[in-house]
């Protein structure tokens, strides 16, 4: 089998590392980031030699594919320049800081014959696939309300140890509305099947943080979906609020999931049943539900554990890789990368104009031209 080369792209892109160590005939080839202090430790670690402060310039090297961990706004342009490369690519979230850079992503994918897939890892992780499991085998009925939140103060991100500002300051707590969506979304539309966001507004309680940026203290996004169902959406960059950034509830017309709200407390699951009449529901711990772990999960070696998050860190490789080779198509396309994350861009706009609603462009491919605009 041909050997796929790899190349990363800003530093965070490592948390890919052991996933891809983990397959064979795939290589960790070439290292990209500014910082040059940064690039050397993290290339030294990997012992990679080809190593890059310009991402054009790694562009120009012989890898197949690249992982674009750097800053939110650089996304959308090295993802059209690795394209245009011929490069295959995965981003990491979110896709784009505007609207316009996901049409122009959407059209530069299609251009181009190579695999685009979202880096949405929370989707991965075991919990989120056993109850997309359960949803798949009817146990919680028709499912039709769902909550997501992503409760992270990031206060102390907005300027680096050096002094310098942070990207942070401007692309996330610099903006207003939920500007980092998809860890609460991406989870939660496992759960809707076929589904679609098509309208959102989002409310906000204003700035009543001491940090001097502009971000809400926290949002909440009601989003509607096409089949009629509800998602609530929450991020909170802001409050003073332990770090709690993978909130879950899902309802159906035959059970319900709420997940751990603390590191003591326990992923539960409640379905109508001769012991749990719908008036009297009782919970049950999610894990005794294991044997509908889709069974990747249930046989995930020691190796592919090691990559995180009970094996959910290495499927998200191997699911890039997978589409790399043609095997399969990307897990999470750009399509749905672009809905998820449009989400948060339309939340801006949103919350400053009294929470109007707003909807959500259908992404798919050849889109009409005249479906590429802002719907208020
Ligand atoms: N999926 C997740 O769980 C998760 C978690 C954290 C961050 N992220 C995402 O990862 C990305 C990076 O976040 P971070 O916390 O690592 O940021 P960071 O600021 O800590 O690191 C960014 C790195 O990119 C480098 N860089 C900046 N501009 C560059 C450029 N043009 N070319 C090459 N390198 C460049 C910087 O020198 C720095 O080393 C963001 O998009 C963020 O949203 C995802």
């Amino acid at each position: 089998m041909k050997k796929i080369k790899i190349g990363i792209a800003g530093v965070r892109g490592l948390s890919t590392m052991q996933g891809f160590q983990a397959i064979e005939d795939v290589e960790i080839t070439a290292m990209c980031d500014l910082d040059e202090a940064h690039l050397n430790d993290a290339a030294d670690k990997l012992g990679v030699e080809k190593r890059y402060r310009v991402f054009d310039d790694m562009m120009e090297s012989d890898i197949d594919a690249v992982v674009i961990a750097t800053p939110m706004q650089c996304h959308v342009p090295q993802v059209i320049a690795a394209l245009e490369a011929g490069k295959h690519v995965m981003s990491e979230v979110t896709a784009g800081v505007t609207m316009d850079e996901l049409f122009w992503l959407c059209e530069t994918v299609e251009k181009y014959n190579k695999v685009y897939m979202y880096a949405e890892n929370y989707i991965y992780t075991p919990q989120v696939q056993l109850v997309k499991s359960l949803v798949e085998a009817g146990k919680f009925g028709d499912t039709y309300y769902a909550e997501g939140m992503y409760m992270h103060n990031t206060s102390n991100l907005l300027v680096y140890g050096s002094g310098k500002t942070s990207w942070r300051s401007y692309w996330q707590d610099g903006v207003r509305g939920n500007f980092y969506p998809t860890h609460s979304i991406g989870p939660v539309m496992q759960w809707f099947p076929g589904d679609h966001i098509t309208e959102i507004t989002t409310f906000s309680p204003g700035v009543r943080h001491p940090y001097g940026v502009k971000q809400d203290s926290g949002t909440t996004t009601m989003c509607r979906t096409e089949k009629g169902n509800l998602l609530n959406i929450r991020t909170d960059c802001t409050s003073p609020h332990p770090h709690n950034m993978d909130y879950y509830h899902l309802q159906g017309t035959l059970g319900c999931y709420r997940s751990k709200t603390t590191h003591k407390d326990w992923d539960r699951v409640s379905f109508v049943g001769e012991d749990s009449p719908s008036c009297n529901m009782q919970w049950k711990a999610l894990e005794d539900f294991n044997d509908y772990l889709p069974e990747r999960f249930k046989t995930a070696t020691e190796e592919q554990k090691k990559a995180g998050h009970g094996g959910g860190d290495f499927f998200i490789v191997k699911d890039f890789v997978d589409a790399v080779r043609g095997d399969a198509p990307p897990a999470i396309d750009v399509y749905t990368a672009c809905e998820w994350s449009a989400v948060g861009l339309l939340s801006g706009i949103s919350v400053t104009n009294h929470s109007k609603t707003l909807e959500v462009p259908r992404f798919r491919p050849d889109m009409p031209l005249d479906e590429k605009r802002i719907t208020i």
